[in-house]
């Protein structure tokens, strides 16, 4: 039946494909009078809106390559970091508790409870055929996102920025110094940015999940910082940590701080965490 089915497919499946084809022209018709009234935001959600059409369309539509799945910087200093051993509060407890905090105390960060944050975040959990699976689910297990760390106090380690090697579970020093005036600025002066311990900045490499969704691709990129976050608030809450999530911020001056172009990676979300 199955060999009968794989025979006889092509023959139903490329006609379909063809008439899928020629027959949808989003730019004709009543589509492009709406099209044309759409803000920016309204035509990315249109555009990147599934139907049977677009998504047989999409079967032979040209992706970008993928990129690797792990981003290094070999020529940096590496910080291995304690394991995530941690065992906290039930987790409802921690979902009844979690709160955006904005004050902090000047107490540093323990290495291991930034450990435990970043293994929170995108720590690997497991195993599927081999492949590495991590802390939050991610579509099509292509994980789009970067973690960088700007350390304003920590224990044992320099105020600066940092990459998380999520294999190795270490840190990359990129830069060192102190960040906390212009985490601030690039934050629209939000002050806890500068008085937190540490800024979590998650950065997409969007080719990552592109180059197999497609533009849709986009909107699951988006997705997935929340993933991360929510997974960040709560293991703060876990830790006894205050934290809060930052989606207001100037994107270009963002991406200086951790070094990316803006287009291929791109920072999506901050997330400050500080003692209480
Ligand atoms: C996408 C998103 C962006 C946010 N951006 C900011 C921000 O830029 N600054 C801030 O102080 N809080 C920000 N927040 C936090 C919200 O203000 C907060 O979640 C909301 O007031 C509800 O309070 P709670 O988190 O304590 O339940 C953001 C939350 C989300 C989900």
């Amino acid at each position: 039946m199955i060999n009968l089915l794989k025979r006889v497919g092509p023959i139903f499946f490329i006609p379909i494909a063809l008439y899928c084809f020629f027959m949808e022209r989003p730019d004709s018709g009543i589509a492009s009078e709406v099209d044309k009234g759409l803000s920016i935001g309204e035509r990315f959600h249109r555009e990147t809106s599934l139907s049977w059409t677009k998504v047989l369309k999409d079967v032979f539509r040209r992706k970008p390559a993928r990129p690797p799945a792990y981003k290094t910087y070999p020529d940096a200093r590496v910080i291995a970091l304690p394991p995530a051993a941690y065992r906290g509060m039930l987790l409802e407890e921690a979902i009844r508790r979690r709160r955006s905090v904005r004050e902090y105390s000047r107490r540093p960060l323990t290495l291991e409870q930034l450990s435990q944050l970043l293994f929170a975040a995108q720590g690997i959990t497991g195993r599927l055929f081999g492949q590495p699976l991590r802390s939050v689910p991610s579509a099509g297990a292509l994980y789009p996102f970067e973690v960088y760390v700007i350390v304003h106090r920590v224990q044992g380690l320099e105020a600066g920025v940092y990459h998380y090697a999520v294999n190795p579970h270490a840190l990359e020093q990129i830069k060192v110094g102190d960040f906390r005036r212009e985490i601030t600025r690039a934050g629209l002066e939000q002050e806890m940015l500068g008085e937190a311990s540490v800024v979590f900045v998650l950065s997409a490499i969007f080719d990552r999940t592109r180059s197999k969704y497609g533009e849709r691709g986009f909107r699951y990129v988006y997705m997935e910082a929340g993933h991360i976050s929510q997974n960040i608030y709560l293991q703060a809450v876990s830790l006894q940590l205050g934290s809060v999530c930052v989606g207001a911020f100037l994107d270009d001056r963002v991406n200086a701080l951790i070094g990316v172009d803006g287009r291929k990676e791109a920072a999506i979300y901050l997330h400050a965490v500080g003692t209480l």
